[in-house]
């Protein structure tokens, strides 16, 4: 699609009054570049890179080790932002928030999902998944309502007590997705989830987050080069030195 054609086309107003170039894109990012400074050298990690998601997609950002991809995610997770370009999240733009509106849609908006799972060791699984719905000052009814129901979506019915240390790598991850997606957030970041898993443990990991996507409506972009990843991608994003190479 022709972006400024489909920017006119569909230009919508979000409930706080800023102009989204899509009303069904949960993510939208316009010549985004990124250079890191090391020093003296200048490394370009992300060279105008334009990209929208919408709401439910399944898709992953593919591509060999070093091309941008985690760069990326950071840059739409806001834990990082752009040198140059622009990003909207749910039609706001990030750069216009300061410190305190962008922690809360940090915690409120975006689920992260990291490879190397990430997990609190000293807190059960239960009280890992519960750690944002904490945060947010959800009553402890409602938190442990929702939070048993994630579990056992997850397939970890009978182990919330468990420490992440009596967990396997799988189960880990498993614990990481349902704290991402216990707030409902707008998106779910999932960073090569399924690196440092077996095949096996890979594709369980990637039937649940599939049903949840499914059944909760959760849209989720990966970051990988698991072929087992791109296989249930409904949307593959390659990137090559920073650049969007084939996206289909
Ligand atoms: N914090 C950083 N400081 C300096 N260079 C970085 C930093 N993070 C990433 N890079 C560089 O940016 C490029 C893209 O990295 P990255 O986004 O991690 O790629 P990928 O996730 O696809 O492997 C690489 O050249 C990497 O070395
Ligand atoms: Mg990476």
């Amino acid at each position: 699609m022709d972006v400024k054609e489909g920017a006119t086309a569909s230009t919508s107003v979000s409930a706080d009054g800023q102009t989204g170039a899509d009303g069904n894109a949960i993510v939208e990012l316009e010549s985004v570049t990124k250079v890191y400074h090391q020093g003296a050298v200048d490394v370009f990690a992300l060279r105008g890179l334009s990209l929208s998601i919408k709401k439910g997609e399944f898709s992953a950002l593919s591509g060999p080790s070093g091309s941008g991809k985690t760069t990326a995610l950071n840059l739409i997770g806001a834990l990082d932002s752009p040198s140059e370009g622009s990003i909207r999240l749910e039609g706001k733009s990030l750069a216009s928030l300061g410190r305190r509106e962008l922690s809360r849609i940090r915690r409120d908006r975006i689920g992260f999902v990291f490879q190397a799972y990430n997990l609190m060791p000293v807190l059960t699984a239960y009280e890992n998944a519960e750690t944002v719905l904490r945060l947010q000052g959800i009553d402890p009814q409602e938190r442990r309502d929702r939070v048993m129901a994630l579990l056992a979506d997850v397939g970890l019915e009978g182990m919330e007590d468990r420490l992440p240390g009596a967990l396997s790598g799988g189960q880990q991850q498993r614990v990481a997705i349902a704290r991402a997606i216990a707030s409902n957030p707008a998106i779910v970041l999932a960073d090569e989830p399924t690196a440092n898993v077996d095949s096996e443990t890979a594709e369980h990991l990637l039937d649940i987050m599939q049903k949840l996507s499914r059944t909760r409506g959760v849209t989720f972009l990966f970051s990988t080069h698991d072929p087992r990843v791109m296989d249930r991608a409904s949307r593959i994003i390659r990137i090559v030195d920073g650049r969007i190479a084939d996206d289909s």
